[in-house]
């Protein structure tokens, strides 16, 4: 089988192969990239057998993992899930690259059948951090532990509280600063 450079991305996110031992998130991380390569083969019967394959299988990972990451939506490569468990990404949501989410966070939309929100690329998720409806959270943004975001967020600030505010307004910053344990850095590492 031919590599799969968002996979790569995602595994290079994780520290690499290692983590398909120890990271439960990354299995449904997987599972998505082999959901989006299976919609883009020919139809066919191959395709027609590995999708009766696939939703057993959806199903499986999103209960042992709380990871509900459906091959509709649109993540671009390099995700990062830290912790795992309650985390729904609704099929018309958007993740930019190299995003960072945690345990218990939603992308969904605010009614039936209403607009999922979009990411931009380098935005990092808090825990529980709950983002509702058709918003737009820029690139390099950060959201807060807790959030409920329901407007949109610019480029490079951060949001927090419920409804959500912007406090404070900065400069993209790579997801490369998170520490080893999925925290932030500490307040002198960041100048
Ligand atoms: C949003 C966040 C990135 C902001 O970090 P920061 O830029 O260093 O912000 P500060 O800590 O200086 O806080 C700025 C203000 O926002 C408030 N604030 C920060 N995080 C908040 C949160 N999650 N919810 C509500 N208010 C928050 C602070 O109390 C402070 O308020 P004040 O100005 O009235 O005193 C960070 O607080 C956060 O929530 N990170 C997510 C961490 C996480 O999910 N950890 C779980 C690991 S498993």
């Amino acid at each position: 089988m031919s590599r799969d450079p968002d996979f790569d991305a995602d595994l290079a996110a994780y520290g690499g192969w290692r983590a398909l031992a120890r990271e439960q998130s990354l299995w449904a991380v997987w599972l998505y990239r082999a959901g989006r390569r299976l919609d883009r083969r020919p139809p066919g019967a191959a395709r027609r057998w590995l999708s009766r394959l696939y939703w057993p299988l959806f199903r499986l990972v999103e209960t042992v993992t709380g990871v509900s990451l459906p091959k509709g939506a649109e993540i671009g490569p390099g995700l990062r899930i830290w912790h795992f468990g309650g985390i729904f990404i609704n099929e018309s949501a958007r993740i930019g690259a190299r995003c960072v989410l945690r345990q218990g966070v939603t992308l969904g939309n605010r009614h039936p059948d209403g607009p999922s929100p979009w990411l931009g690329d380098d935005v990092e998720i808090g825990a529980y951090a709950q983002i509702l409806g058709g918003v737009r959270v820029g690139h390099g943004a950060r959201i807060g532990a807790m959030a409920v975001v329901l407007q949109d967020v610019p480029d490079g600030a951060s949001a927090v509280g419920n409804p959500a505010r912007v406090i404070a307004a900065r400069g993209v910053r790579p997801s490369a600063a998170i520490t080893a344990d999925g925290g932030l850095p500490p307040p002198e590492s960041a100048a």
